[in-house]
């Protein structure tokens, strides 16, 4: 896998990916002047913003000696290749080239649709004509000025299908989170159902503890809380987890609320760009209750869940999940759900084409 700044080893196409669909190709503040190199689903893009500010992702291998033309740098608003210097404009085409008597070759990188919205960048890596914009899920509050977000992103070992398990079995956070333990998730009343190309997780809990870490947040430690969860799965890997608790009593619409997005897009069968953010809608402009938050959640999902699913997804050795027969828990309904939604939304798809 790649580090940060770099570009993982690919071995030809291992994995298999639904194309046409939006994934969350990373924060849009984060792509400034400097370009970026990626990989998603196996495939090199390089990102970059035009002589408009206007963000771009074309094929992020340049078609001359195979550099990574997100490492370059823009000029005269085209992506200049690093290593000797053809520039490409934000369709694909080679617009300039440097050396002596040459025209620039007619060549032409793959132009990804990407979209700006909801302070993400979206990626479509199918069949551009089939990109609507329309079918970005709607993360709406994440750029609604009522909710301030605490916010990360991380390049994280493993196939991008074991942390969706993750978010939408929540009963992990009694045994890898201590910090965030809460009856709620393993003996609390738990539904798991499907509704189109959607998956949910819910989970309710009256009069109990809600997690420690969230009690010293919202300053309710030790009282107990009435407790709502419900996690949305979109296809193919970006998650909505609405957790709201209150004073017993307080209907559901009334609890404080805490928004998170989970968006997992693979880079490839191994690895998986995670970003995550979590919103509330009180406590605005409060510094020490973001970062309060911000350093909870940062530890419990890059120091917790990370090297668990990084370990099993080593001990999986490339197998396929259905093939190694997984047990099937409680827990598992919203899971299972996603995960036979996609593999049926993927079969569709290669049909298709
Ligand atoms: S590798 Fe890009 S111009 Fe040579
Ligand atoms: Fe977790």
């Amino acid at each position: 896998m790649g580090t940060n700044g770099s570009i993982p080893k690919l071995s030809g196409q291992r994995g298999t990916y639904l194309r046409n669909t939006w994934y969350a190709a990373g924060w849009a503040d984060e792509l400034g002047e400097t370009p970026q190199a990626k990989v998603f689903l196996e495939e090199p893009v390089a990102l970059f913003r035009d002589g408009d500010g206007v963000a771009k992702a074309i094929g992020g291998r340049c078609p001359h000696r195979f550099a990574a033309l997100g490492d370059g740098r823009v000029i005269e608003g085209a992506l200049a290749c690093p290593y000797h210097g053809l520039r490409f404009d934000g369709a694909g085409a080679c617009v300039f080239n440097p050396h002596q008597g040459e025209a620039p070759p007619k060549v032409s990188l793959p132009a990804y649709p990407l979209i700006e919205r909801y302070r993400l960048l979206w990626i479509w890596m199918g069949d551009a004509a089939k990109a609507d914009p329309a079918l970005i899920p709607d993360f709406a509050w994440l750029d609604d000025p009522a909710w301030e977000a605490v916010r990360g992103a991380t390049l994280a070992e493993g196939h991008y299908e074991l942390y969706t398990d993750n978010i939408l079995d929540l009963s992990h956070a009694n045994f890898v989170h201590p910090a965030l333990v809460a009856n709620a998730f393993t003996i609390g009343e738990r539904k798991f159902w499907q509704d189109g190309e959607r998956a949910y997780s819910r989970y309710t809990r009256e009069n109990d503890y809600i997690s420690p870490a969230l009690a010293a947040v919202l300053g309710v430690e030790g009282r107990k809380q009435d407790y709502f969860g419900e996690v949305t799965w979109h296809a193919p890997a970006n998650l909505f987890f609405d957790y709201r608790s209150g004073e017993p009593g307080t209907p559901v619409p009334e609890m404080k609320a805490l928004l998170s997005l989970h968006a997992f897009t693979p880079e490839t069968p191994d690895s998986t760009h995670y970003l995550w953010a979590t919103a509330r809608d009180y406590a605005l402009g409060d510094t020490d209750f973001s970062e309060g938050l911000r350093s909870a959640l940062a530890f419990a999902f890059e120091h917790e869940d990370l090297p668990i699913i990084r370990d099993a997804h080593r001990l999986m050795a490339g197998r396929d999940f259905w093939d190694m027969e997984p047990l099937v828990l409680s827990g598992d309904g919203g899971g299972i759900r996603a995960r036979r939604l996609l593999q049926k939304m993927i079969k569709a798809e290669a049909g298709d084409a």
